[in-house]
């Protein structure tokens, strides 16, 4: 089956006990017990609950692996799977992973005797050298957040398996529609699907899939005891988003490659970083690894007087923190995504006072770039 089919046909997608066509929220706590001695599949909705098995069945369905996992946030998906490493391990990440793992992994992992090195995933040797005798976690995130940096997942998995490290990424911005890091070797994959798998920007939630059936259970033994599970409201906002998945994310994706093509030949425009333009250094490798240059691109404009104008210009976007939408969204990374590092990080990381990202939705591709044409002609 191929993915535009899976979403609506390739996981419990009509109830299995009714027949009802999508399915119900199953909105309670607890579940009658008609013989205390016989198992049954749901007991107490934080061991499990159908509508967010349902869920967790889809994720592991599209990601290509055995099993899925569903939590209140993104954060939680990455901090519970963070926190299978033990005391004395090592982690690597790389230099531009998204703010929030950045400061879970150097404010909090420590406490627990877990240390990070932060790393060039550019360069393989500066990653081959970071591995230690204590190094368990090789971590992933590509494209990265909010430049658009883009690493080789095929060679790092390589390198993981060369060393016996665990590999576990954060494919959020691509999603399992458009890139399979299960696929290319990766041991566990988490999504933050308060993005383009609800893609309507009224839930927060985070997704794991992985193939490992040891690990699995592993986490399903921390997210049963850290309790971070996903709620049924939420879980079934997110049943109901994926089933317009496919064609939300292709138009989005349309949308990104006429906005990122525009914005590159405009003069106000000083550097566009999207994968999907030739321009880009890796747009090669991020092509042999994902099928095109996804939703989301960024833009410099040179300075904030000049981000302030236009974002005070544009008529369509909405201007707020998170992406995977089916409205544009604009992001200011420096006091959005970025706010929590400090202005020396974030300016070796490249996020400027004049750097904007653009997570694009589905309106009319004509409109969107009037509205850029019009907000721009103010700088
Ligand atoms: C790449 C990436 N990973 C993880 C997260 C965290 O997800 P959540 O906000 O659902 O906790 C985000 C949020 O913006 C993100 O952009």
């Amino acid at each position: 089956m191929l993915d535009n089919t899976k979403l609506l046909h390739g996981y419990p997608v009509v109830d299995p006990y009714t027949g009802a066509a999508s399915i119900p929220k199953y909105q309670a706590s607890t579940f009658n017990q008609t013989d205390i001695f016989a198992k049954q599949d749901y007991s107490y909705t934080r061991f499990g609950n159908p509508t967010v098995s349902a869920l967790e069945e889809g994720i592991a369905e599209l990601e290509n692996g055995k099993y899925g996992f569903a939590f209140s946030s993104g954060m939680s998906a990455i901090a519970t799977v963070l926190m299978q490493l033990d005391a004395g391990d090592h982690l690597i990440v790389p230099n531009e992973v998204y703010g929030g793992t950045c400061q879970f992994t150097k404010e909090i992992l420590p406490s627990f005797d877990i240390h990070a090195s932060f790393v060039d995933y550019s360069d393989l040797e500066a990653v081959k050298a970071a591995i230690t005798p204590k190094t368990k976690v090789l971590y992933l995130e590509t494209p990265s957040n909010p430049l658009l940096k883009v690493c080789d997942i095929r060679a790092l998995v390589q390198l993981a398996k060369a060393h016996h490290l665990t590999t576990i990424m954060d494919n959020t911005f691509m999603t399992p529609l458009y890139q399979k890091p299960l696929d290319l070797g990766v041991d566990i994959v988490i999504e933050s699907a308060t993005k383009f798998l609800n893609g309507h920007s009224d839930v927060v939630a985070g997704l794991v899939s992985l193939n490992d059936e040891k690990m699995a259970n592993k986490i399903k033994l921390y997210q049963k005891a850290f309790g971070a599970i996903l709620g049924v409201e939420e879980a079934w906002l997110i049943l109901r988003g994926m089933k317009t998945m496919g064609i939300r994310m292709e138009k989005s994706c349309e949308n990104a490659m006429q906005l990122a093509n525009f914005l590159e030949q405009h003069a106000k425009v000083e550097k566009v970083f999207y994968p999907g333009l030739s321009s880009h250094p890796d747009s090669d490798i991020h092509l042999a690894q994902a099928k095109n240059g996804g939703a989301v691109l960024s833009f410099e404009l040179g300075s904030e007087d000049k981000v302030s104008c236009l974002t005070k210009h544009l008529k369509i976007p909405i201007i707020a923190v998170s992406l995977g939408g089916v409205e544009s969204i604009v992001s200011y990374p420096r006091t959005m995504s970025h706010a929590c590092i400090s202005e020396e990080e974030r300016l070796e990381q490249g996020v400027t006072p004049g750097l904007l990202r653009l997570s694009c939705g589905i309106e009319d591709i004509d409109d969107l770039l009037a509205d850029f044409e019009q907000a721009l002609s103010y700088i």
